[in-house]
């Protein structure tokens, strides 16, 4: 793997996974980073990478459904190998406003598939980013496996499901080198703050109220984000072509139990001024539609066929988050005012 396209580096589990790639895993080659720069891609994450790695990192602002754009990235990079993570990825938005998410999702992979099996003399890997969302919602047992039916319920998790499919149609029908991985609820560094974890954290630093989604029993598996890395690399080195693995951190939880484990964690850290609990500011508010209830991966065969398996516990990976955003706050306060999206227009246009 000389020379890998990431899609979407820009976002927060691209961006982990692009530090991860140049500055601790045994990849040697270069990484050319293809992101849109939505509300959700945030090129200063990876300005020291720019500045360490000028041989080895890439960046161009392109959308992964502009097939002119990306035909040439594919010849002038010699593109031997994809990871793709771009993706609208965010469920309330997906149902609000799903058109972003059936083009970037469904027709900028579809897209990507095209280059790839034009360029398949010299394809070693086409890897897909997936979810646990696209195989539904479970009841209070049971995990998914890597053989559950699929059953999305959210335009963002069917565009996923969608996405899937067509990688693994074009694996069977042409040959494409391909690896997908379904992956549970990621947290950590550079998350943007509208998921549950980065949201209450940020929210709860500022004394704003905790919105929880209906009776708060949800439940989630929860994954630190550098774990998802060396998963994702471990199925890029070593992974069957033609194969799904799913990725989890047995780490479930119900969001209530999570949101007070933020606000105790919080308030060890760092007392409020007037030295009141934190699971004061939790609010109940109107459920999300069709919330799905529990969410659980079996990765097993992720442990038994490559020897994967997590380093963090919720706990300790809770405790690294929220250090980080103490330790970041001036990307906070960049990323909360919008400054950040100055800097792309002055840099981008
Ligand atoms: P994110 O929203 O933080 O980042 C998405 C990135 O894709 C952004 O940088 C955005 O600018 C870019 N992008 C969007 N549309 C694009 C387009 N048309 N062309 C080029 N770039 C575009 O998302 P994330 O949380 O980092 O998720 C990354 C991937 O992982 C997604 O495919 C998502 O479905 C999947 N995933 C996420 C989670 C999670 O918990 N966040 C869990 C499992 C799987
Ligand atoms: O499971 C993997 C998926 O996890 C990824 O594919 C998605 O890209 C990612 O967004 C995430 O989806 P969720 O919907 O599970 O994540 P979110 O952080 O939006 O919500 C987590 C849980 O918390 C869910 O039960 C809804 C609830 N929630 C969320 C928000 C933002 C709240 O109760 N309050 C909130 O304000």
């Amino acid at each position: 793997m000389d020379s890998m396209l990431v899609t979407g580096g820009c976002g927060f589990i691209g961006t982990n996974f692009v530090r991860y790639l140049l500055k601790e895993s045994d990849f040697s080659g270069r990484v050319i980073n293809v992101d849109k720069l939505t509300y959700a891609g945030n090129p200063e994450n990876l300005s020291d990478i720019e500045k360490d790695f000028p041989e080895r990192y890439i960046f161009t602002k392109t959308d992964i459904c502009d097939q002119e754009g990306m035909a040439r990235i594919f010849e002038d990079y010699r593109i031997d190998t994809v990871c793709h993570f771009a993706a609208e990825s965010h469920v309330d938005r997906s149902i609000v406003r799903p058109d972003a998410f059936i083009q970037t999702n469904i027709v900028g992979t579809f897209n990507l598939l095209e280059l790839a099996k034009a360029n398949q003399g010299r394809l070693i890997l086409f890897h897909h980013i997936s979810t646990d969302e696209v195989f539904g919602s479970l009841g209070k047992e049971g995990f998914f496996t890597e053989e559950t039916p699929y059953k999305p319920n959210s335009p963002y998790s069917a565009s996923k499901a969608a996405s899937d499919h067509l990688v693994r149609a074009y694996y069977k029908t042409y040959g494409l080198p391909i690896t997908i991985s379904n992956c549970s609820n990621n947290y950590g560094p550079y998350q943007f703050p509208e998921k549950l974890i980065s949201l209450m954290i940020l929210n709860a630093l500022e004394g704003k109220t905790l919105p929880v989604y209906g009776d708060g029993r949800n439940i989630r598996d929860w994954l630190y984000v550098k774990d998802h890395c060396t998963a994702v690399w471990t199925i890029m080195k070593h992974g069957k072509r033609g194969e799904t693995y799913n990725i989890g951190g047995k780490n479930e939880m119900e969001n209530i139990g999570l949101v007070e484990m933020i606000c105790d964690v919080l308030d060890e850290h760092q007392k409020r001024e007037d030295n009141l609990p934190r699971r004061e500011l939790i609010t109940f508010v109107k459920d999300r539609p069709g919330h799905d209830r529990r969410y659980a991966i079996d990765f097993t065969k992720l442990t038994r066929e490559l020897a994967w398996i997590p380093e963090e516990s919720l706990e300790t990976g809770i405790h690294k988050t929220i250090q980080w955003y103490l330790d970041n706050q001036e990307w906070v306060s960049r990323i909360k005012s919008g400054e950040y999206q100055s800097w792309i227009e002055e840099h981008y246009g």
